[in-house]
């Protein structure tokens, strides 16, 4: 392994590369800055923590030298996991892999507003835009202070929508069935084949297939259209609006294994066997019974089969002209030595179903899983595989900053990959069923998930929400949701709802409990109560009980209900600001007159608790199974504590465009810490501060000591406590009189240094520093790459307040997809291709074209030294 080098400024890395790229910029000459970062893949997300000030190796190094450039903190190192890589090119994972099914998202017209007609095949639709799917009408709307959608919506627009694809059918798919599959179309969707409606779904979040065989046109062209309605408000956060999942045509026999048809469980596990159950839904459209023969073969992550089971003869009714025919054929299967998926080593099998007439494959149908038992204790908390595990969890909204809601699969692994490397092993998918795609990622990242039904049933929170269509398709839904979603390991929690208004009525919480266990009895049920009082007459009825900001009455509810499993579905809610920080850290100071918050963890809501306070509560109580902090990244809407300018929420770790707040590394000390030794100062500011004045130091730490040093000079030694059981000891603190220069922090462990941190003092800003988290992408149209950009002084340093202009330019086949700062008061469009830098940084996304090549992104910004950076597109 090469000596590494990192030079740690104020909030932040600075590359060797990337200071070459600055100092070569300034002279006019531009630099691959994008070659494989040293500092990149420490496992963490500003890679400084792994590595010494003086370049020695140490403990940690994650291997950032990867061929592909991958930052296993940037999410490179998601890249080749347990089931031998992500797939980047879209891959339907709602439904079972199919050979069959092909992918439906490209050249799509869109038209925003209501038009008439607009389902007719003969519909002119030559004006109207061309784009592909995944695709979101709202981010690339104007903020609005009078928008409809308000604040929880980020004020930016919804309203109709329509698109329509225009598309053939071979002539040789006569006689099998066509369908189109729909991962999530925000919302209130009817969808029209060559003008005749064929399926309507008004909620937004659900994955559904619509069969349109009986208007097809084979050997011809097909008109498909979409009406969506996201009348304003539709929702307490930024939904999004458009078809903003992936798209399918699948051409199937008409008899098959059912839309979501396969059922995987494992109800017993040991080391030397596991027994693998699997049910098989069949569907016959055809006009006559059929006998069919459905044979089922588990293949390892390798490829290798290892369990089978005996063909088996059922009879499948013939379809009415209503419905089809149904039966469903079950068998058990042993895996010997099973290799369990755990957080650790998340491996997965694949079920492989292969359906037979007389003698024929009608139909092979893909459903990965993965072996292991988990339980909750109302005492002890939560077991993976017979292994005591806290759940440290975040609540995740649906958006992914300045892609918006337009789902891409590369953008969530990387978000859940810094996430992990921060130490969570547990996601919520507030408030509702999530992409398929982050389902898929969380198995293969390992991370356990509650997934969520509904914000509201039928008494909804906003004007246009969900609970309009609850009564009639509430069960339905959260049928859908676990059929799709039932064969992932990662899923231990079926939520059927936050905060409901109406959170004690039995008899719609058992329609729902009911619906779930008809599907799906190997995980537990719950919801997400609000405060104190978790519903008397519902939570009986739950196998665990999610307590919403309610850590005072702990104690109090676990001995009068000593039988109900409590975890915290929801906790902390304290703000902050990338880089802001606010004195005094004794004082709670919730807002100020900038519309930021402090990073001290000392700007909470009034319902809320500090980051450290909800911790500490959980973790010193075994009976509470974990916690969901509110939130892992700000998304966009539900900026409190204010209101407008900021159209952004502060409650995250992670900044919506991917920067992570000191609070991040609070959660790595703790929850990782067993993981690499790290350590990281509060403030990451050493600039903006008056001579003599004293400056709170926090210092995150999992190593056994840490010692400050200011301009050389020590401040002092203090020791971790592993346990920190006192919610202000989970941090070490120190009070130092300003003076500029170099604050290092140097962690020890075991008698040595192993890892150290730097902020120093910047100068004036002098020119634009980009680095790219990953150097290599591939060439297939939906890969990205994550230009930040820093503004830095003529040494390198990090100019920590520096709000510069930066205007992005991109040469060679890549696009610019987004740009962001993480700025909630910042209202420049994501979609631009200018946005001024916030606490010194900014992050362009680069989407790759189909096209192999070199792109070239250059940053400019008025009176500031250029800087740019290569990133490479191709292969697999
Ligand atoms: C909770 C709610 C979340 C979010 C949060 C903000 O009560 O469930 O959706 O609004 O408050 O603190």
């Amino acid at each position: 392994m090469l000596k590494k080098t990192a030079l740690r400024t104020t909030a932040g890395v600075v590359s060797s590369a990337m200071v070459t790229a600055f100092a070569l910029s300034q002279l006019g000459c531009s630099t691959s800055a994008g070659a494989p970062s040293p500092e990149a893949g420490a496992g963490t997300p500003d890679g400084a923590s792994a590595y010494v000030g003086d370049g020695a190796p140490i403990e940690g190094d994650g291997g950032g030298a990867a061929a592909n450039g991958g930052d296993a903190a940037n999410g490179g190192g998601g890249e080749g996991g347990a089931d031998g890589g992500s797939p980047a090119a879209a891959v339907n994972t709602s439904d079972g892999a199919r050979t069959t099914t092909v992918n439906f998202d490209s050249t799509w017209k869109f038209h925003l507003g209501d038009v008439t007609n607009a389902q007719n095949p003969t519909f002119d639709d030559s004006s109207w835009s061309t784009l592909d799917v995944p695709h979101d009408w709202s981010i690339s709307q104007p903020f609005q202070q009078n928008s409809p959608a308000g604040s929880g919506g980020g004020y930016l627009g919804g309203g109709v929508g329509w698109y329509r694809k225009t598309f053939p059918l071979p002539a040789s798919s006569s006689g099998q069935r066509v369908l189109v599959q729909f991962d999530g179309a925000y919302m209130d969707s009817t969808v029209y084949m060559n003008g005749t409606q064929i399926c309507a779904r008004p909620y937004g979040f659900i994955s559904y297939e619509c069969d349109f065989t009986p208007s097809a046109k084979f050997g011809a062209p097909n008109v498909l259209a979409v009406r969506l309605n996201n009348q304003q408000p539709s929702s307490r956060w930024y939904s999004g609006s458009g078809i903003f999942r992936h798209t399918w045509l699948k051409t199937v026999n008409p008899l098959r294994v059912a839309y979501t048809g396969t059922h995987v469980s494992t109800p017993q596990v040991s080391a030397t066997g596991a027994t693998v159950n699997v049910s098989v839904t069949l569907q016959n459209d055809g006009a006559a019974a059929q006998s069919a023969s459905v044979a089922s073969s588990i293949l390892d992550n390798t490829g290798a089969q290892v369990g089978q089971g005996s063909a088996q003869a059922i009879m499948v009714d013939a379809a009415t002209t209503s419905t089809p025919g149904t039966a469903t054929a079950t068998q058990t299967i042993t895996v010997p030595n099973p290799k369990l998926w755990s957080l650790s080593s998340p491996t997965l099998y694949s079920m492989v179903t292969t359906v037979t007439v007389a003698g024929t494959v009608v139909d092979t149908y893909t459903t990965p899983f993965g072996i292991r038992t988990f339980a909750f204790d109302a005492n002890g908390g939560f077991t993976l595989n017979g292994q005591s595990v806290k759940l440290n969890g975040t609540c995740n909204h649906n958006d992914l900053g300045a892609l918006g809601a337009a789902v891409n699969y590369r953008a969530i692994e990387k978000r859940l990959q810094m996430l992990k490397d921060m130490g969570a092993n547990a996601l919520r998918t507030s408030h509702n069923p999530p992409a398929p795609e982050f389902l898929d990622i969380a198995d293969r990242l390992g991370f356990l998930v509650m997934d969520e039904a509904f914000d509201c049933w039928d008494q909804g929170k906003n004007t246009y929400d969900y609970g309009r269509f609850f009564n009639q398709w509430g069960t339905t839904d959260i049928g859908a949701m676990v059929m799709r979603d039932r064969n992932h390991p990662s899923i231990i929690i079926w939520s059927i709802g936050n905060e409901i208004p109406d959170d004690n009525n039995a008899t719609v919480a058992q329609s729902l409990i009911s619906a779930v266990e008809a599907k799906d009895a190997t995980r537990v049920i719950g919801q997400a109560f609000a405060g104190a009082s978790p519903g008397a007459a519902v939570a009986p009825l739950e196998g665990v009980v999610g307590l919403n900001y309610a850590p005072y009455v702990y104690d109090s509810l676990h001995s009068s209900h000593p039988t109900w499993k409590f975890f915290a579905s929801e906790s902390s809610s304290a703000v902050r600001s990338r880089g802001i920080y606010e004195l005094p850290v004794t004082s709670n100071i919730l807002t100020s007159s900038t519309n930021q918050c402090s990073s001290y963890d000392n700007s909470v809501v009034s319902w809320g608790t500090s980051a450290e306070g909800s911790w500490q509560a959980v973790n010193t109580r075994n009976f509470i199974a974990g916690e969901f902090i509110w939130t892992g990244f700000d998304y966009i809407g539900e900026p409190t504590p204010y209101g407008w300018p900021s159209k952004s929420s502060y409650f995250g770790a992670i900044d919506t465009a991917g920067f992570p707040k000191d609070i991040y590394y609070f959660y790595q000390s703790r929850w990782n810490h067993d993981g690499p030794t790290m350590v990281h100062i509060t403030p990451m500011d050493w600039t903006s501060w008056t001579a003599g004045q004293s400056v709170p130091v926090y210092v995150y730490s999992n190593a056994d000591s840490v010692e400050l040093f200011l301009n050389g000079t020590s401040l002092g030694s203090k020791n971790v406590d592993a346990k920190a059981a006192d919610s202000n000891s989970a941090h070490l603190a120190w009070s130092v009189a300003f003076a500029s220069g170099t604050l290092e922090a140097r962690a020890t462990k075991n008698g040595a240094v192993v890892v150290t941190d730097t902020v120093q003092t910047a100068g004036s800003a002098a020119g634009v520093a980009l680095k790219v988290d990953r150097a290599a992408i591939a060439a297939d149209g939906l890969d990205l790459a994550y230009v930040e950009a820093d503004i830095v002084d003529a040494k390198g340093v990090l100019a920590p307040r520096a709000s510069n202009e930066i205007a992005f330019s991109v040469t060679g086949p890549g696009a610019l997809v987004g740009v962001d700062n993480g700025d909630s008061t910042n209202h420049e469009p994501y979609k631009g291709t200018t946005h001024a830098a916030f606490s010194g940084k900014a992050m362009a996304i680069i989407q790759s074209t189909t096209t192999a090549g070199k792109v070239t992104v250059r940053a400019t910004s008025m009176g500031l030294a250029a800087g740019s950076v290569d990133i490479v597109t191709g292969g697999p």
